[in-house]
């Protein structure tokens, strides 16, 4: 299987944010290879520990067909098909990531499982470009137009389509989300642009939030942001990121010759001291990850390092900004526009330099016109942005307090 090679074949580095391959490139899946590998993340994941699973497919309105797995009982069995009125929970990965990142530890530690085992019908989204989600109406993934997307259209068109999905399907009840990473950039940009999806959602969890990024403390991802901005043509001409192939290696190669730059511990380096995640949970992840993403993705979050402020990707020049915006600079999201009333739960680590403490301040700021019924902050300070799917201990201090969150909201 190719995604098996491909661990096996490279040295890959854990960072959710970014994830660096350092080896042979795999060769892509094909779509239907794809769905038949998502069939088996219900087969090898979720089934075997007595769970019922589902795959199913959604095409969002620019083509993409991108497969949700959704979690239908628990351990102890009642089913949530068949009208018995469990509230569903969207689960949305992060950058580089896809549906496992909610599946990675055992049953009583990864948040897929224990939302299942607390009677909650869970869904699982796989965005574009990711290996369960690599179909299209029109496109092939190796054409360059199928990569032409960034975090824009994750929130515009794959968030809508997922999250409308679900509502129906579990007969137009309202649906929690929980986002990590860019999951909650997502869903930020998402809730700020367009009010239609507040009236489908009970409320957002948002665990290593990601909205400004003018912090970020790691100098690795400073200089690989500043080289997507320098090179950005460069880089556009390589339409799919591919973390496993060539490009993305000499990327790599030429950042840690930089004086100040610290490869030596690349984990760390990307997303901070993970205080508490456990091998058997890494040797998982390496299993499984790292996904695909677009370039031009890439760029559009260089430019949010780069600028602190959080916009439409940016064309780079006038023309053609007004060409696609009807206006010189890209449009702003405005994460204050969030209605008032909307419930969000917001975890934050002291240790993560993605989601970086002044940043996430500046976000708690942006949204303070809700008050401590409509907002919950939880800070811990011993975490970095991998703990918050991948520890150990992340159930007793991020898991309870979210579903203890949800519990509120469903009375
Ligand atoms: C997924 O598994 C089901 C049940 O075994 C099977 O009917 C279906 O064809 C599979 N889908 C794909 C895309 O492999
Ligand atoms: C998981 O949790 C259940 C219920 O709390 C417990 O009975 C079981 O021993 C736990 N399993 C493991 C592997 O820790
Ligand atoms: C990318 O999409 C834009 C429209 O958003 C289009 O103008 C452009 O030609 C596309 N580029 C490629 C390579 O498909
Ligand atoms: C982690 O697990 C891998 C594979 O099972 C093993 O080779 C490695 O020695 C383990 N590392 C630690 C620190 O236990
Ligand atoms: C953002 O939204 C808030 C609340 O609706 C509004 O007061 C503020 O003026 C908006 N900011 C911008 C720059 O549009």
């Amino acid at each position: 299987m190719a995604r098996l090679t491909m661990s096996r074949g490279s040295s890959c580095v854990l960072s959710l944010l970014v994830v660096m391959c350092v080896g042979a490139s795999a060769a892509r899946p094909d779509p239907e290879e794809s769905l038949a590998a998502a069939n088996g993340t219900c087969r090898s994941r979720v089934e075997p520990f007595g769970y019922g699973c589902e795959e199913h497919m959604v095409t969002t309105q620019d083509g993409y067909i991108l497969s949700l797995q959704r979690i239908t009982s628990g351990r102890r069995g009642e089913s949530a098909t068949g009208g018995g009125g469990k509230v569903p929970v969207l689960l949305q990965h992060g950058l580089m990531m896809d549906g496992m990142t909610w599946l990675m530890n055992s049953p009583n530690e990864s948040l897929g499982y224990i939302l299942a085992d607390n009677g909650y019908d869970v869904w699982i989204a796989n965005t574009r470009g990711t290996v369960y989600s690599l179909g299209h109406t029109s496109l092939s993934s190796s054409d360059p137009a199928y990569w032409n997307w960034s975090w824009d259209e994750l929130a515009s068109n794959d968030l809508s389509a997922m999250l409308q999905y679900a509502y129906d399907q579990s007969g137009q009840q309202k649906v929690h989300y929980v986002g990590h990473s860019l999951g909650t950039l997502i869903a930020l940009a998402a809730l700020s642009d367009q009010q239609q999806h507040v009236s489908m959602l009970r409320s957002a969890g948002l665990l290593s939030p990601i909205a400004f990024l003018n912090k970020v403390s790691s100098p690795l991802t400073l200089a690989a942001a500043d080289v997507f901005l320098a090179e950005a043509l460069y880089w556009l001409g390589i339409d799919e990121f591919d973390p496993t192939g060539t490009a993305v290696h000499g990327l790599l190669t030429d950042i840690c010759k930089l004086p100040g730059v610290n490869c030596y511990d690349l984990m760390s380096s990307f997303t901070g001291d993970n205080c508490c995640l456990d091998n058997s949970s890494v040797q998982t992840f390496l299993a499984h990850e790292p996904q695909a993403s677009s370039t031009k993705n890439m760029v559009h979050l260089a430019q949010m390092i780069r600028r602190g402020i959080i916009a439409k990707y940016d064309y780079g020049d006038a023309s053609d900004n007004i060409k696609y915006y009807g206006q010189a600079t890209p449009p702003a999201y405005n994460v204050s526009a969030i209605p008032d009333g909307f419930p969000l739960f917001l975890s934050s680590g002291g240790r993560d330099s993605l989601s970086d403490v002044q940043d996430v301040r500046r976000l708690e700021q942006a949204l303070k016109s809700h008050d401590s019924d409509t907002l919950t902050v939880q800070y811990l300070a011993d975490y970095a942005h991998a703990d918050f799917v991948l520890a150990g201990n992340a159930k007793e201090r991020v898991y309870g307090p979210l579903m203890a969150f949800f519990r509120l909201q469903d009375k």
